[in-house]
């Protein structure tokens, strides 16, 4: 049956222009305020797993035969690996954007061709970073650009490994956004020792590596999420990955190995229900479930952490989605205390340091955070962002080099009353109107539209469960 018999009607460009306007995607107006509740209760469903549905983009497109996708995160960072997938040749459509599901007909042995215009990935590293590595082991030419975060962040770290298997890279600034791209069909392996633990390095390597001659090998020093080469497992390639006895993994792949279109369920991210469950912690009366979510154990360190802050938090009814482990979530109020963090456990919560602080802050005791350099370069300087953001909300910190401490209270909760600036940060947003559910006074935060990039429904949902988050 064809695709427009099956009922797959309209192509991605068509699908975004008809949605431009939409209440979908303008969901946020600039400022927008989280009021103080008593608890939240119910059951909601966060959206898919961001890394995960930029990964079953990517790979759907270049695999043998026909790949469908349920659960995809339809937020605007995914939606930009999309646009620049079909730039590139790939067929990808879907009957709902919102919903889905979306089907990709692979290219298999055909090429990847020459992009029209540049790429624009707004403000998402993992399409800039990926596509980087995805466009290498092709003969094309691609110019990225980005929002004014995006082109703030460095890109050095991805340029150095795949300029040495022989792509080749043009930038006007350093190593920033925007550059071009020239990949090669004749590729070299590489043995390349990470300098930084970054899953968007490696996964650029290794989608790089899949079409270099012989293996390529990655040390990561920490190991980081491996949805890549999960999922790279699940369509057919074998990729193998082993945790060393001094903490550092290897990882290795054997180029010219063909991926086969596969069903992906993608399940819920965590780094997103993390919002629901510390806004759970902090309010005095919540019971919530949150169902389906990614446990992979190196994503949950937060969820590991607030256990040990005294978090009534557990993963019930675990199962096996599409080779990665999954679990509905159950969180309950609960007293925190403040704790350390261990420094080996950052790449397993690295995005989620923003709302950790906000539930340290609420804890009784302070909270020691430590080796988050890499927390400098995200969408905004995340370590001056919280900082700034607690003390504005009346919240005592400390950044001491890579580090940071926040002086949590559980008897007083922190004033609140004031507007705190996100920096095109969507997670500094979210953690922010979190805060603002259990202080003395509202908390604003300004350019609320960035948390369409990863959880467009997030105000929505949250106050399905009883919060009170409003757009001013
Ligand atoms: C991601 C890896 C992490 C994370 C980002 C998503 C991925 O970045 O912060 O949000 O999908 O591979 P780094 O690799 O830069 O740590």
């Amino acid at each position: 049956m064809g695709l427009r018999q099956a009922g797959y009607q309209y192509s991605l460009f068509s699908i975004l222009a008809k949605c431009k306007n939409s209440a979908f995607t303008i969901a946020y107006m600039k400022a927008c305020v989280s009021k103080p509740i008593d608890g939240l209760k119910g059951a909601a469903r966060v959206p898919g797993d961001k890394s995960i549905s930029h990964r079953a983009l990517m790979l759907g497109s270049i695999a043998a035969g026909d790949t469908r996708i349920s659960g995809l995160l339809a937020g605007e960072d995914v939606l930009c690996t999309a646009k620049a997938l079909t730039a590139m040749g790939a067929v990808i459509t879907s009957p709902d954007i919102k919903n889905g599901p979306w089907h990709i007909r692979g290219l298999g042995e055909k090429l990847l061709c020459q992009p029209k215009a540049s790429l624009y990935l707004g403000n998402s590293g993992t399409s800039a970073r990926l596509l980087m590595g995805f466009v290498s082991g092709y003969p094309v030419s691609a110019v990225f650009t980005g929002d004014e975060s995006l082109s703030r962040r460095p890109m050095g770290r991805v340029i150095k490994p795949l300029a040495q298997m022989g792509a080749r890279f043009e930038t006007s600034v350093a190593d920033r956004l925007p550059l071009r791209v020239i990949g090669s069909s004749t590729l070299r392996s590489i043995n390349y020792q990470l300098p930084v633990a970054s899953a968007q390095v490696k996964s650029a390597i290794l989608l790089a590596g899949l079409h270099a001659k012989g293996m390529t090998f990655v040390v990561e020093p920490q190991p980081t999420r491996d949805h890549t080469e999960r999922m790279m497992g699940f369509m057919g390639v074998k990729v193998h990955s082993k945790v060393q006895k001094n903490e550092s993994a290897v990882v290795t792949i054997e180029g010219g190995q063909q991926l086969v279109g596969r069903n992906i369920v993608i399940p819920a991210d965590p780094s997103s229900a993390a919002f629901l469950a510390v806004a759970a912690l902090i309010t005095e009366d919540s019971d919530i479930v949150i169902p389906s979510v990614l446990v992979n154990p190196r994503r949950t360190g937060l969820y590991e952490t607030l256990q040990e802050m005294g978090g009534d938090i557990t993963f019930e009814n675990r199962r096996d989605s599409c080779g990665e482990p999954v679990a509905d979530i159950h969180v309950r109020s609960s007293k925190l205390r403040g704790v350390r963090v261990p420094s080996d456990r950052v790449p397993s919560m690295i995005d989620e340091f923003p709302i950790l602080s906000i539930a340290a802050a609420l804890a009784e005791g302070k909270t020691v955070m430590t080796g988050l350099e890499e927390l400098r370069v995200k969408e905004s300087d995340r370590l001056s962002a919280i900082a700034n953001g607690l003390e504005a909300a009346g919240i005592r910190v400390d950044v001491r080099g890579d580090g940071l401490v926040v002086y949590g209270s559980s008897v007083t909760a922190p004033k609140g009353g004031c507007t705190v600036r996100t920096h095109l940060d969507h997670r500094i947003a979210m953690s922010f109107l979190v805060l603002g559910l259990a202080t003395q006074e509202p908390v604003t935060v300004d350019g609320a539209e960035t948390i369409s990039t990863s959880f467009p429904n997030f105000t929505t949902l949250m106050n399905s469960l009883g919060a009170q988050m409003m757009p001013q």
